[in-house]
């Protein structure tokens, strides 16, 4: 049997990594395929050097378009690899243009998909990743549900329980992987000391992309700074650079914009940090798996269970209510269990693909 990986940004590539990883350990024939949806050294290379990824065997090279163009991109150039590899099986992991294009194009041709990390669901249809979770779901023969819930959400949308299967989520097994290698040097590098910062990313579509909503973030920031006097490192997605210079807003006083670091930097970030501001999918998970307090600057998660166990707050945007989330997490104690897995999902999907 062969299985076609298709990865294309940041969080797919360290997600995916233990699947690799699994295919690898158990010799079997598989091709990794690259969309080119993110290409910067630091959103893309960095990641395959750091987990010491085979370099893939095509990469399409789609860059950056709008999201319909992009994915229809994906799916032409995809389509024509596949012909080419006739795989058995194509994966693809998250939420990102790539999955669903990966997904289409599959079908297409008759080619079964697995999508790992099926079921998510945000509720906030705002998101261009809650119809690219719920496409590719639909059109998904495996179905890799990181948690009971999403297989629950999933039978209730109608899907064969036959399909779905729980596994646990990648994002453990890459962050039991690698924690013991996590660069120990960035805290040197960037001057700060343990409990002695807070992290944050910001990059959602629906948030940066609107000035009124990016300005209320940064003035979450500020309001933040004032208060605990603690320094906010940002390592800035390129999308939110962007807007930010697009909008000309100004950065306040204790935010220290940084370059995207790589997986091993930002780890070590993560885990000494005193608290998590993010908007991230991935990085919710990763707060949660490193027993950091998490506030998540969204209306809405498709994570539930991280708040559940008391490891994350969803704050929205609002500067007053970040704060009040922040003063709550900051006191709350760190205690919960890591509901997203074991460290063995990746060996779990392909025990199922193989079977
Ligand atoms: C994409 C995914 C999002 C995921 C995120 C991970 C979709 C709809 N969005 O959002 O779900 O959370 O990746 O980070 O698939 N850019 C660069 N270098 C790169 C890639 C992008 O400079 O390597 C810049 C370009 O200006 C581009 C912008 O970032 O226009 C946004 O990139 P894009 O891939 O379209 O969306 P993300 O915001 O990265
Ligand atoms: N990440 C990283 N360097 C950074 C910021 C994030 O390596 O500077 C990693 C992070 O550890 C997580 C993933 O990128 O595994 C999350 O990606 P992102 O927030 O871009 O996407 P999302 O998870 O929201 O789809």
């Amino acid at each position: 049997m062969k299985i076609c990986i298709l990865l294309g940004t940041r969080p797919e590539i360290i997600k995916m990594a233990p699947v690799i990883r699994a295919c690898i350990k158990k010799k079997l024939d598989f091709i990794v395929v690259h969309s080119g949806q993110h290409y910067s050294y630091n959103m893309d290379r960095v990641f395959f050097e750091e987990l010491v990824l085979p370099e893939p065997n095509y990469n399409l090279e789609v860059g950056s378009m709008p999201g319909y163009a992009q994915t229809a991109a994906i799916i032409e150039k995809f389509g024509h690899v596949l012909e080419i590899e006739k795989p058995d099986v194509v994966l693809v992991e998250g939420d990102t243009n790539t999955v669903l294009a990966g997904a289409l194009a599959a079908k297409k041709l008759n080619i079964k998909v697995g999508h790992v990390e099926a079921g998510l669901r945000s509720y906030d249809e705002r998101m261009p990743e809650e119809w690219n979770r719920i496409l590719t779901d639909h059109c998904s023969d495996f179905l890799f549900a990181p948690t009971k819930l999403q297989k629950r959400i999933l039978k209730k949308e109608g899907i064969k329980k036959e399909r779905i299967f729980v596994t646990g989520n990648t994002i453990v097994d890459s962050v039991l992987q690698n924690i013991e290698l996590a660069d120990t040097e960035i805290l040197k590098k960037l001057d700060i000391k343990k409990d002695r910062y807070i992290l944050s990313t910001i990059h959602r579509q629906e948030s940066v992309d609107l000035k009124e909503t990016l300005a209320e973030m940064l003035k979450a920031f500020q309001l933040i700074y004032e208060n605990f006097h603690l320094p906010i490192i940002l390592p800035i997605h390129p999308r939110t650079k962007a807007n930010i210079e697009e909008f000309r807003l100004s950065v306040p006083e204790g935010v220290r914009i940084i370059e995207p670091l790589g997986f091993l930097e930002f780890l070590k970030l993560e885990s000494d940090a005193k608290l998590i501001i993010t908007d991230s999918g991935g990085i919710q998970e990763e707060s949660c798996i490193l027993r950091v307090p998490c506030v998540t600057m969204r209306k809405s998660t498709e994570r539930p269970e991280t708040v559940e166990v008391g490891a994350n707050v969803v704050a929205g945007t609002e500067p007053d209510k970040v704060l009040d989330a922040s003063k709550k997490m900051l006191a709350s104690s760190r205690s919960w269990d890591n509901p997203l897995g074991d460290g063995n999902a990746a060996k779990r999907i392909i025990k199922i693909i193989t079977k």
